[in-house]
């Protein structure tokens, strides 16, 4: 029995059903690599879900964690506060977009950004309903359930959800849901559901994660700006995946040149360590009273200096452009791929933030899922950590640290190919010519 297997049989006997967990029991990892407990090497396309941007370990994080550890480690910002929680609010109100007075609240994990960022919005506008999109993806607490717009894994079982949440359709060119159709269906909400001066925030991620990196158009977020300008709704964009510079902006909403009022990230910002922070417009994130926002471990204060440490290496580094180079060198390889295997639907994205869906038949565009998880089952037997999304669990995404070396980049990018192949011929039925 090998160490991963036993490791196996005793998360199955000792760890709770509903926390899924894959198969590589982690020993090390370095970069963008990862050594098991049995000694074979990975390579680390999901990132732990796109929040190594900067890579396991960098060492200027690894540096500015240790330099805060030999300080002091908690204190509870609301107890005794400290200069770097104060001065990372400052950073990100800078670094967000918007030219106008900013603030920022730090918490622990993204849906805890999230809610905090539909109470804040609730507080300002004395309302209570909220708009979320089909396909989205905000988190595990009840409020970011019922804003998740996808069942399984996140949904069934756990309701009810709080009320006064409704969800529109969330553009996808490769389904032919245009800007039109799903600009409609917010119409009909607005007819048929809820009272736009009702609506406190309409949430939306700019580029989908969980639900299948689904790029929203710029005309589409053009337009939701312009109906919350028209109607008192605070505009959420919900950046704990997009954001931190994954998709060659700091922020995945500048690509579209849109300014939300309130941002949610996560994920990124820590580079490892658990931090979130929703930062917005200093009138709205002002509403609440003190003693209202908050919790005993946001902001602590070694998730505050690692977050510091990776803006250090953005900048440095120029992770931004990084992402971008990265990005276009995975694209340029599945889009050669996709020409040769039509189960490869669409090649789709932002910057490093790449995805693939996989379909049956390229004329029905009927999802294979079971294509998805052979791809990915290949993939790990050859040494390549990949996650799949998607409502229908038809995509493959691809997440890596935008600090991976080219080198080790290229040799990913291989082995996933191999993959698509092992799993592809393993029912040549299924290939259309
Ligand atoms: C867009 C988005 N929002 C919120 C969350 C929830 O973040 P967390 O898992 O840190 O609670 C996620 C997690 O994947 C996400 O992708």
């Amino acid at each position: 029995m090998t160490k991963s297997t036993d490791l196996k049989a005793r998360k199955t006997a000792a760890v709770a059903n509903g926390v899924g967990a894959r198969g590589i029991y982690v020993a090390k990892a370095e970069n963008a690599e990862v050594w098991d407990v049995d000694g074979k090497r990975y390579i680390d396309f999901a990132a732990g879900i796109a929040v190594l941007n900067t890579g396991h370990r960098h060492p200027t994080v690894m540096a500015a964690v240790a330099r805060q550890a030999e300080a002091f480690t908690h204190t509870c910002f609301h107890v005794t506060p400290y200069e770097s929680y104060v001065a990372l609010a400052e950073r990100l109100n800078t670094l967000t977009p918007g030219n106008f007075p900013k603030k920022t609240l730090f918490l622990n994990s993204g849906a805890e950004a999230v809610e905090n960022a539909i109470k804040i919005a609730r507080y300002h506008t004395k309302r209570s309903a909220v708009i979320a999109f089909s396909g989205g993806f905000h988190g595990r607490t009840h409020m970011t359930m019922a804003l998740t717009g996808k069942v399984m894994p996140y949904k069934r079982g756990f309701g009810p959800f709080p009320a006064e949440i409704y969800h529109a359709e969330f553009p996808q060119p490769y389904r032919a849901i245009t800007t039109d159709r799903a600009l409609a269906d917010i119409d009909r909400l607005f007819h048929g559901d809820v009272d736009p001066k009702s609506v406190a925030a309409i949430i939306i991620e700019p580029v989908q994660g969980e639900g299948g990196f689904n790029v929203a158009p710029t005309d589409f977020l053009r337009a939701l700006r312009k109906l919350c300008d028209e109607h008192g709704i605070i505009l959420i964009a919900d950046e704990v995946q997009g954001g931190i510079a994954r998709t060659g902006k700091m922020f995945s909403i500048e690509h579209a040149g849109v300014v939300p009022d309130l941002v949610t990230m996560a994920k990124g910002l820590g580079g490892g360590f658990p931090l979130s922070a929703v930062t917005g417009r200093a009138s709205i994130m002002d509403a609440a009273h003190p003693g209202g926002l908050g919790g005993t471990y946001g902001g602590n204060p070694i998730c505050i200096a690692a977050a510091h440490a990776v803006l250090d290496v953005i900048e440095a580094e120029g992770l931004c452009a990084r992402a971008t180079h990265v990005g276009q060198q995975m694209r340029t390889h599945l889009e050669a791929l996709a020409r040769k295997t039509p189960c490869i639907g669409d090649v789709r994205g932002l910057g490093a933030m790449v995805a693939f869906e996989l379909v049956k038949d390229p004329k029905t565009k009927e999802p294979d899922a079971e294509l998805t998880a052979a791809i990915l089952a290949h993939a790990e037997k050859r040494g390549l950590i990949l996650l799949s999304c998607g409502t229908s669990a038809n995509v493959v995404r691809l997440l890596a640290p935008l600090t991976i070396q080219d080198s080790v980049l290229s040799e990913g990018l291989a082995i996933l190919s191999a993959a698509v192949v092992d799993a592809y011929g393993v029912d040549a039925a299924r290939a259309v010519a």
